[in-house]
């Protein structure tokens, strides 16, 4: 047999799958919680089979998918690190990310509570209940936070074991956070629902119904301005314009 047939199958593969080009995840890939960087590894920005990814491909995944800034990358890496299991890990698995209540918690957009079962992959009727809602075609700050309060209320009521720890509730708005500021626009803060919803269900990049990558680099920054305008849109009556002003012994 000649070696240009040999080589054959491997070229092919390898050109049916270049870096960045989608490809579904194989039954013996390892997949988590995290709806993006699953979509990631189906692009193989990160390791296709989703194990032992380090810090440079994480940083280097983020810049080239997203636009993430290389200090973001290393910051988000660490909470990759910190979930393998194994003592001084130098890398994690997508599968690391799902251990209950150390950053994963409960009231996701997507993925049900772990009292309730399986809770680390997509559920439909989940991501309904957040969709439900997506009251416009373009989210903003105030509708996720809508939702994400939905998602905890539901599940406060509802799930006898329902708990979030101070990294959890962190984690919580953090999320909504990206899907404005990293999957969305970090400048007007919004995102188009479609983008969402496709990544979401298809963990896929949202490129077929029109999504691009951001354009401005992604700061730490960028994410902390929309979390802490998510938190404030929470607060339920609404925080008076400046604190300091209401004097509540006169
Ligand atoms: C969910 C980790 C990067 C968007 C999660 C969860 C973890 C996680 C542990 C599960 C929380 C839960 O819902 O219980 C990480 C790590 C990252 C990373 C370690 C980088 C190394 C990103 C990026 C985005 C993102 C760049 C940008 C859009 C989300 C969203 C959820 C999520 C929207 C919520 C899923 C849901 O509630 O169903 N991530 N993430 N993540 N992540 Fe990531
Ligand atoms: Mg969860």
């Amino acid at each position: 047999m000649k070696f240009t047939t040999l080589l054959f199958p491997a070229v092919v593969l390898g050109a049916a799958c270049p870096y960045g080009t989608y490809a579904p995840e194989e039954p013996t890939d390892t997949r988590g919680v995290c709806p993006m960087l699953n979509t990631l590894a189906n692009h193989g920005y990160l390791p296709r089979n989703g194990r032992n990814i380090n810090e440079n491909q994480t940083v280097q995944a983020l810049y080239d998918a997203l636009n993430l800034t290389p200090d973001f990358g290393r910051f988000l890496f660490k909470a990759g690190r910190l979930s393998n299991p194994m003592p001084n890990a130098t890398t994690f698995s997508l599968d690391d990310l799902n251990r209950h209540d150390l950053f994963e918690h409960d009231g996701s957009l997507s993925r049900q509570d772990a009292y309730f079962g399986q809770w680390s992959r997509f559920n439909q009727t989940v991501w309904n209940w957040t969709t439900q809602y997506y009251t416009s075609d373009l989210l903003d700050v105030q509708i996720v936070a809508n939702s994400r309060a939905q998602r905890h209320t539901r599940s406060n009521l509802t799930n006898p074991m329902y708990s979030l720890s101070e990294v959890g509730y962190l984690f919580s708005v953090a999320e909504n956070a990206a899907i404005l500021s990293i999957l969305g626009d970090k400048v007007t803060q919004t995102c188009p629902k479609k983008f969402a919803d496709y990544l979401f269900t298809n963990e896929q990049l949202p490129f077929a119904v029109g999504w691009k990558k951001s354009a401005l680099p992604i700061t730490i920054q960028d994410l902390v301005t929309t979390f802490l305008a998510i938190q404030s849109a929470t607060s339920f009556p609404p925080p008076p314009p400046d604190d300091s002003s209401v004097d509540i012994f006169n």
